[in-house]
């Protein structure tokens, strides 16, 4: 008979990692030993794929190689290229790139091959994969020409320059850049936990990241971006309407998206940066209302209920402030949580075991079988 469960698994330590590590009571995030408030606006996210993926952070030499490699995986497959018309009108963008990513695999030249140096490759390929995916499922929804990728502009600033179609300031790339950095890696957050369970039954690359995708997309785990997003363009009037609409919707015992978070007890130290983004966007596009009123619902929301910010919620303003529509910042969020996903399938490959926790059973006991005519 099996132990008590942890509901929702919480405070059950369920992996070794060494790739990221969270102290939730001191509210500090490292990505393998480097605190995030020092590596933060400091490196590329191509830096920072290299030491989630790769153990370190890059010598110049291997950055440069790493980018070069990262540039020249800037394409999909046939397949994937044919499903894109027929995937645009899923009712939302996580669906189709759920889908999307799933049959990047079937063209991967390291099809069926689940070795540590062919998930290595494979990794580089799906951070690639990824923003163009996105890009161009936005470009067959909209109807437009796909914008081409400019190999002399790194993954953030390529990903905006496609998705805008305007050539993004060097302020906007590096600031995209950074939240980039700061939504790659997240120890066991549902996503990452998903693609280990499937990855642990020896299961490929390619689908362990399907599942995450899947899980990501819920509002309670990478879907809470948007919902913020939503709320705040929701919310008529001054900043004043936000204390009755926070009021409101606690009153009717509704969550509000982008508080809260299983593991930190004080502030979201993502949530730090990307307030202070979402207040120089404001500033620099000249209009600060959404930086202002998620700074008011941070007040009210903690001054009634106690609770902080956590990474999803000033990323809203800041992804709006850049030009991206709305229903892809979970797909952003998933660009960026590529590098950490495909890092912790890598281990997970390299020292695997099943992941096949126990269950406490709460049914009935004891019963009998009856024939069907009798029951
Ligand atoms: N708004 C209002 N109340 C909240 C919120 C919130 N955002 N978050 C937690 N609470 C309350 C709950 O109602 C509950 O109160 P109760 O004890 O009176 O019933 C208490 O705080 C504990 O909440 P749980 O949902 O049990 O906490 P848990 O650790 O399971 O959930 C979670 C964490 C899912 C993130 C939760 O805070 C939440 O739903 N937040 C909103 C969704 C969100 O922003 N998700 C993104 C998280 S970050 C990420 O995944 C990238």
């Amino acid at each position: 008979m099996a132990e008590k469960s942890s509901r929702g698994l919480a405070d059950v330590v369920a992996a070794t990692t060494s790739i990221s590590d969270i102290d939730g009571e001191s509210g500090r995030l490292f990505y393998r030993g480097y605190d995030i408030h020092d590596i933060a606006g400091r490196i590329s996210f191509e830096e920072c794929v290299h030491l989630l993926q790769r153990g370190d952070l890059p010598t110049q030499q291997g950055l440069d190689d790493l980018e070069d490699e990262l540039t020249a995986a800037r394409q999909i497959g046939a397949t994937t290229e044919a499903l894109l018309p027929h995937v645009v009108r899923a009712a939302t963008p996580m669906e189709a790139l759920r889908t999307l990513v799933s049959s990047l695999s079937v063209d991967d030249p390291d099809a069926g091959d689940s070795s540590v140096e062919a998930d290595r490759r494979k990794a580089t390929r799906l951070v690639a994969q990824m923003p163009i995916l996105v890009a161009r499922y936005e470009a067959a929804r909209t109807g437009r020409a796909p914008v081409e990728s400019d190999p002399d502009l790194g993954i953030a600033g390529n990903f905006l320059w496609q998705i805008t179609g305007r050539y993004p300031s060097d302020r906007a790339q590096d600031l995209f850049d950074t939240c980039l950095v700061l939504h790659a890696d997240h120890t066991m957050n549902a996503s990452t936990f998903t693609a280990r369970v499937i990855a642990a039954t020896l299961s490929d690359m390619h689908s362990a990241i399907t599942g995450a995708m899947g899980a990501l997309r819920g509002p309670l785990h990478g879907g809470a971006n948007e919902a913020v997003m939503n709320t705040l363009t929701s919310i008529e009037g001054d900043v004043d309407a936000v204390d009755g609409f926070v009021r409101e919707e606690l009153s009717a015992g509704r969550k509000l998206m982008g508080f809260g978070h299983r593991v930190y007890k004080t502030e979201d130290p993502r949530a730090t940066h990307l307030r202070k983004m979402s207040e120089e966007l404001g500033e620099l596009s000249g209009n600060s209302r959404y930086y202002e009123f998620s700074r008011r619902m941070e007040q009210t929301v903690f001054d009634t209920k106690g609770l902080y910010p956590n990474v999803d919620f000033y990323a809203a303003s800041v992804y709006h402030a850049l030009g991206i529509p709305t229903d892809l910042f979970t797909p952003v969020f998933a660009i960026s949580r590529m590098s950490g996903w495909t890092a912790h399938v890598i281990e997970q490959h390299e020292d695997n075991r099943l992941i096949r926790p126990g269950s406490e059973y709460t049914g009935p006991t004891g019963r009998r079988w009856a024939d069907i005519a009798e029951r």
